[in-house]
């Protein structure tokens, strides 16, 4: 009796320890949620993965997009890296540029770099520079599909010619450029295709209707292509989504009408900076990462909202949005605006 009582003592405070130290470990996860910036599996892949230096040092990558953002700041980390890169946007003086800049940071040689002009929305030019890559480099270790653009309107003021070119633009090139370059990877049976979705590629957003599509259909193919891949293990198809990051991307946006451009981008300091979006993306990559989260606060815990809670992500997105509106209407920038208060016009 008396043995019997003490095995069940020692049973419960076996349990009491084990649950402090589940109730411990909670709490430091959420403590460390708090000041994330990424999804775990990212936070986990640059602390304590396998580093990009030692994965992508001479590897050759071809960035779309290249000339400003998270291009060009692709283009300076992977240069200093020691990988050797394919340069391509459509402005060819500021692909000369970024060229320069790459080569002043590292110690790539000349011929490490080929600047290759591209318009994504010129399929019928894909393979003939897929070809002059290969020309050059001999292969294609990793496509990363950087370039696009995106859009500040209302969908009831927003012409149809609007989404055709945010479709035509974001999803159909990026899919032109990838089947011309996975043929080239299946056939070595190795390479990674990576590509830059969005935040609003899993979520909705509004004034993004057209951008938050196109979005959604990059993460439909690309998931339906990573399952078609699957006998290719050497293969890795990811995709990136990134909340608000520095870039001139609210200046490049499409607005209700082609002709038309943003009128004005507002501040931009209170976004990600794009050195640290640029260094998690190269860690998810060195890693293998198949979806990578990147986001500050609140940002990143509306991905998570957005994934497993959805009424209660549409109920939140629903008040938030209302005063984006409220301060686009105003002239204001719509994302700085998303957590002050409403302006009226
Ligand atoms: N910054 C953010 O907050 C954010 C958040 C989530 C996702 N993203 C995504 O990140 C990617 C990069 O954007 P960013 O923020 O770095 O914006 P960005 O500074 O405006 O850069 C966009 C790049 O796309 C290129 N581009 C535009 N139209 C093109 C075309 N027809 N053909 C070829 N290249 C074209 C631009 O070069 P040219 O003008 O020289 O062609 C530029 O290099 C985009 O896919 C964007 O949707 C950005």
């Amino acid at each position: 009796m008396c043995q019997l009582s003490e095995f069940v003592l020692m049973d419960t405070s076996i349990g009491c320890i084990l649950l402090m130290v589940a109730a411990v470990y909670v709490v430091l996860q959420v403590f460390r949620f708090i000041f994330a910036d990424a999804d775990f599996t990212m936070l986990w892949a640059a602390s304590f993965g396998k580093k990009p230096e030692s994965q992508l040092r001479g590897r050759v990558v071809w960035i779309t997009g290249a000339s400003s953002g998270i291009g060009e700041e692709l283009a300076y980390q992977l240069a200093q890296i020691g990988a050797q890169l394919v340069l391509s946007a459509r402005r060819q003086n500021e692909l000369e540029r970024v060229k320069l800049e790459c080569l002043g940071r590292s110690r790539l040689q000349e011929e490490d770099i080929l600047v290759l002009p591209l318009d994504l929305l010129d399929r019928k030019s894909h393979e003939a520079k897929t070809s002059a890559v290969l020309k050059h480099f001999g292969k294609i270790d990793v496509l990363i599909n950087n370039g696009g653009r995106s859009q500040r309107s209302l969908c009831l003021e927003t012409n149809m010619e609007v989404y055709q070119a945010l479709m035509e633009l974001n999803f159909l090139g990026t899919v032109s450029i990838t089947k011309h370059v996975l043929p080239h990877m299946v056939q070595r049976g190795m390479g990674t295709v990576t590509t830059v979705s969005s935040v609003v590629g899993i979520a909705g957003a509004p004034l993004a209707t057209g951008y938050a599509a196109s979005k959604h259909a990059l993460q439909g193919f690309f998931n339906s292509l990573r399952i078609e891949l699957a006998d290719s293990p050497g293969i890795t198809i990811s995709t990136i989504c990134p909340g608000p990051v520095q870039s001139q991307i609210v200046q490049n946006a499409f607005t209700e009408k082609l002709s038309k451009s943003v009128s004005q981008a507002g501040d931009q300091q209170h976004k990600m900076t794009t050195s640290r979006c640029v260094r998690l993306i190269l860690c998810g990559l060195a890693n293998r990462v198949k979806e990578m989260w990147i986001g500050q606060q609140p940002f990143l815990v509306f991905f998570y909202v957005w994934q497993y809670t959805p009424t209660l992500a549409w109920f939140v997105t629903g008040r938030l949005g209302q005063k984006r509106i409220k301060n686009f209407k105003a002239g204001l920038d719509a994302d700085t605006a998303y957590f002050t208060k409403p302006k009226v016009a």
